[in-house]
């Protein structure tokens, strides 16, 4: 089958993981008898120097006509960078909230698996690390606290701010619907987290999710509150599969997620809208103190675009094949400088995103 897919290589150490993430599809192409095919777009710091904006109507254009778009990262050194004087709307990261929102990504997937090769830079204890863990948390991402109304007004002489947390049953069910998808392709397993012990959105989120639930028999739903997942997280990472939630409870309970593996280097993240379109891109950031010296680590930006094979193209056998590669290279003692341990080889980001390349 063709692909086209927009490229977004971004800033900082954007273009070498991009690159490197490119190789392994194009690889996959070859062995699986796909094609891909890449346009290039602009967008972050890249896009102020060339065209004055973070993001071009025409460059969200492209992305939109695409069939899924692969993003490395944008911005600087904050507070630094030629771009800090830009007010936040025309600043790199400006960018981001401009195509998510273009693109109407309302899911948010971020996996946290503990490799056990990795371990060591598991900060649970022992027993935890060992049994090992693999979650995805689906966020909720254009709805709740984020998106709600909001003003701050003196009430009988009292500064007084408000925020609202505010769901419909639609944006609740396709979230839901996303989820339990997911849930198909992996363990068959759903917690739903909110806190309906307390707010009415939470209630509404409960039945919504219960009944979605309904659709997917194979599938078992498990209903959490929030403050027992946080909890829950740390003390037994190895129960949880798919965890859905919205914007908010998302943002905080996917970082906790994440740090818990306790290497950045290896996150990798979707943005799903309606349909199949998706955007890929890696968790952590622009690194630029690393830029340009080949020592950033490309296994994030390579499980994105696994995530891109699995959930915009419905390639599972050639996303399979990409994440075994990974876990081959870290079998066979292969790590980039933000992995690295005694006895193991050290690597530059193109030589990584080769010897993933070759186990494919
Ligand atoms: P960061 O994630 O870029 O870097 C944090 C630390 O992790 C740095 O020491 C960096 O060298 C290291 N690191 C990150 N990715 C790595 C990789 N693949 N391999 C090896 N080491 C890696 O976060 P920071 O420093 O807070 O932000 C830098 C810039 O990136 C800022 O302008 C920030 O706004 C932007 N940013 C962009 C994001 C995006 O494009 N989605 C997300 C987060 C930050
Ligand atoms: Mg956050």
């Amino acid at each position: 089958m063709d692909f086209n897919i927009a490229v977004i290589p971004g800033d900082g150490i954007g273009p070498e993981i991009v690159a490197e993430a490119q190789k392994v599809l194009d690889t996959v192409g070859k062995k699986f008898g796909h094609s891909f095919s890449y346009t290039e777009v602009d967008m972050g710091g890249v896009s102020i120097d060339k065209h004055g904006v973070p993001l071009t109507d025409e460059a969200l254009a492209t992305a939109k006509a695409s069939d899924a778009v692969l993003l490395g990262a944008v911005g600087g050194v904050v507070g630094k960078d030629s771009w800090y004087d830009l007010p936040p709307h025309l600043r790199p990261e400006a960018g981001l909230l401009a195509i998510r929102k273009g693109l109407g990504l309302f899911a948010n997937l971020r996996p946290a698996y503990l490799y056990k090769e990795l371990k060591g830079a598991c900060p649970l204890k022992e027993s935890v690390a060992d049994a090992g863990f693999d979650m995805i948390i689906v966020r909720e991402l254009t709805g709740g606290l984020y998106f709600g109304e909001r003003k701050t007004e003196e009430v009988n002489g009292v500064m007084t701010a408000i925020d609202t947390l505010k769901y419909d049953e639609n944006e609740i069910r396709r979230i839901a619907i996303k989820a339990f998808e997911i849930a198909m392709k992996r363990r068959k397993s759903v917690i739903s987290v909110d806190k309906s012990n307390v707010l009415d959105s939470s209630r509404l989120w409960d039945k919504v999710v219960t009944e979605v639930a309904k659709d997917y028999p194979e599938v078992t739903l498990t209903h959490m509150l929030v403050d027992n997942c946080a909890m829950q997280l740390v003390k037994d990472p190895a129960q949880f599969d798919v965890v859905v939630t919205e914007n908010m409870f998302g943002d905080i309970l996917s970082d906790e997620a994440s740090m818990v593996t306790g290497s950045i280097g290896m996150l990798s993240s979707a943005s799903l809208a309606e349909g199949k379109f998706g955007l890929y891109e890696p968790s952590h950031g622009a690194a630029p103190d690393i830029a340009g010296q080949n020592k950033a680590n490309p296994i994030a930006t390579i499980l994105s675009a696994a995530m891109m094979l699995r959930y915009s193209f419905d390639l599972d056998e050639e996303a399979k094949a990409v994440e075994d590669a990974v876990q081959k290279v870290l079998e066979d003692g292969i790590r980039t400088i933000d992995i690295m341990s005694d006895g193991m080889q050290m690597v530059g980001c193109k030589e990584m995103g080769d010897c993933i390349c070759e186990r494919i």
